[in-house]
């Protein structure tokens, strides 16, 4: 006879509506698959009088949250709320009455994770945050349990289906932005505040808590440069386009491995990396042809070379198999009495920094507003001269009326500072309209060899 364990569910909208049905679905595969029954007892939401279709008995949905957290029947809390203020009070609240909880809110892991590991440890339990990046990837336990023999070389994530789908259908379809952001939320991809996924910092949760992971040192959400994709224009989606590149929102976590070996001959992985912004990729790399919805993370091991994880990064379903694979972990513990097995997250680098956006070094594509005469090409490139930065190619598109036209120049390798203080230069020009649209350009090269 399986153990049963007793779940009280926090939060029934887009993920916890589909958690239940997924559960219904699939529930006794599950039992049948570890020896215990996973049962959905009390379910928690604000509005009790919200049709949601569920089967489950209409009976067990309350609005009190707080009877759910400290009910001694409940063995595990499963948070699907969001937000950082109730859901965090939620979630300490279960941990100090001895559950276990779940959680899918990637905001308040990045904020806050440092606090609520360790509040679960105080109380022998354990926090599982599977679904909190890329939705139905396990990359969580593919960071901490699959690649634990390997020292993460470099890591690339597009990780917000919301603004995957919308670059992929302003490029693929020509819609608007507004237009697409609009399906995003009526799909159940977006955030309550959707600004939290157009303007970057959905991507910065998540890419802080796989940096975090991956290098061992807490990432809090400030400290990860964040540019989003609002006011992306398609202009410049066009042009990308016809020099083979695609544009995505992509998260960049890589350690400076051109720093010098120690003297006791280790090899520092700090600072690290860690950004956030409108990218464009060769479009024959494979991230370039992750679309809509779907996710993927690039993980380089120095021991295994490189992976790469895909799925569907938003949505109903695709979170609600990411919180079953915590329930199924967390079952496991409960049953094997084994909750610190996998901690939430170990700390092992106490030197970690993350790097400053000024040194930070790549190639960039600028597109400028120009006046059409004679000596303005020139005037462009002596300020970029002077900074030492160099231009690889550059075009004027053709069929522009009037003496203003666009002018496009892509760039090699340059810090950027360098570059902020070109832009402040090439701004002033009279001969330069508005302001210059500035994109990182990211060319996946073969990393160094480096001697051992
Ligand atoms: P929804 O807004 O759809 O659902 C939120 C739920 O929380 C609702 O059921 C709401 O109740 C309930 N709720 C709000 N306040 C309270 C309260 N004080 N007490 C009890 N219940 C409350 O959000 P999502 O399901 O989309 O997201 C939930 C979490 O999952 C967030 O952290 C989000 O970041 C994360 N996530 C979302 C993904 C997605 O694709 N949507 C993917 C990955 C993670 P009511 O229904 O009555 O309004
Ligand atoms: N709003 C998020 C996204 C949900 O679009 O990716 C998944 O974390």
């Amino acid at each position: 006879m399986a153990e049963k364990v007793s779940v009280g569910l926090i939060g029934c909208g887009v993920v916890g509506g589909g958690l239940v049905r997924a559960l219904s679905r699939n529930g006794a595969l599950m039992a049948s698959r570890l020896g215990a029954q996973i049962s959905v007892e009390r379910i928690a939401v604000r509005d009790l009088s919200k049709n949601r279709d569920l089967p489950v008995e209409p009976a067990i949905f309350t609005t009190d949250w707080m009877s759910i957290a400290t009910d001694p029947a409940i063995h595990l809390v499963v948070e699907l709320v969001g937000g950082t203020d109730t859901a965090r009070e939620m979630i300490l609240t279960a941990l100090r009455h001895g559950k276990s909880v779940i959680t899918a809110n990637k905001a308040l892991i990045c904020e806050y994770g440092e606090e609520l590991f360790e509040e679960a440890e105080k109380n022998g339990v354990n926090l599982y945050y599977e679904a909190s990046v890329a939705g139905g990837i396990p990359i969580i336990k593919a960071l901490r349990e699959g690649l634990i023999g390997n020292r993460v070389q470099r890591l690339y994530g597009i990780l917000n289906g919301t603004c995957n789908y919308i670059l992929t259908q302003m490029k693929n379809k020509g819609w608007d932005f507004d237009y697409a952001l609009a399906e995003a939320q009526r799909l159940g991809y977006a955030e309550a505040d959707p600004a939290l996924d157009v303007d970057g910092h959905d991507t910065a949760h998540k890419a802080g808590i796989l940096a975090s992971l991956s290098y061992g040192f807490w990432v809090r959400p400030d400290q990860v440069h964040t540019e989003g994709i609002r006011g992306l224009d398609i202009l410049d989606i066009q042009f990308a386009a016809r020099m083979g590149y695609t544009f995505k929102l992509l998260a960049m976590v890589k350690p400076n491995l051109a720093a010098p070996v120690s003297q006791n001959g280790a090899r520092p992985f700090s600072p690290v990396q860690v950004t956030v912004f409108p990218t464009l990729l060769p479009e024959d790399h494979v991230l370039a042809n992750v679309n809509g919805v779907f996710n993927a993370v690039f993980v380089q091991g120095d021991v295994v070379g490189e992976t790469l994880y895909y799925g569907p990064g938003a949505g109903a379903d695709a979170t609600a198999s990411a919180v079953l694979s915590d329930l199924a972990d967390a079952a496991l513990d409960i049953k094997c009495d084994s909750a610190g097995r996998v901690p939430a997250f170990t700390p092992h680098e106490e030197d970690g920094e993350v790097q400053d956006i000024d040194s930070v070094v790549c190639p960039f594509y600028l597109r400028l507003q120009v006046m059409d005469r004679p000596g303005t090409m020139a005037n462009i490139a002596s300020i970029l001269g002077d900074l030492n930065i160099g231009i690889s190619s550059m075009f004027q598109p053709e069929g522009h009326e009037g003496d203003r036209v666009p002018l496009v120049l892509m760039i090699h390798d340059a810090r950027h500072d360098a570059m902020r203080e070109a832009l402040k230069k090439i701004g002033q020009l009279d001969v330069v309209f508005g302001d210059p649209v500035m994109i990182r350009v990211e060319p996946f090269d073969p990393l160094p060899v480096l001697a051992d």
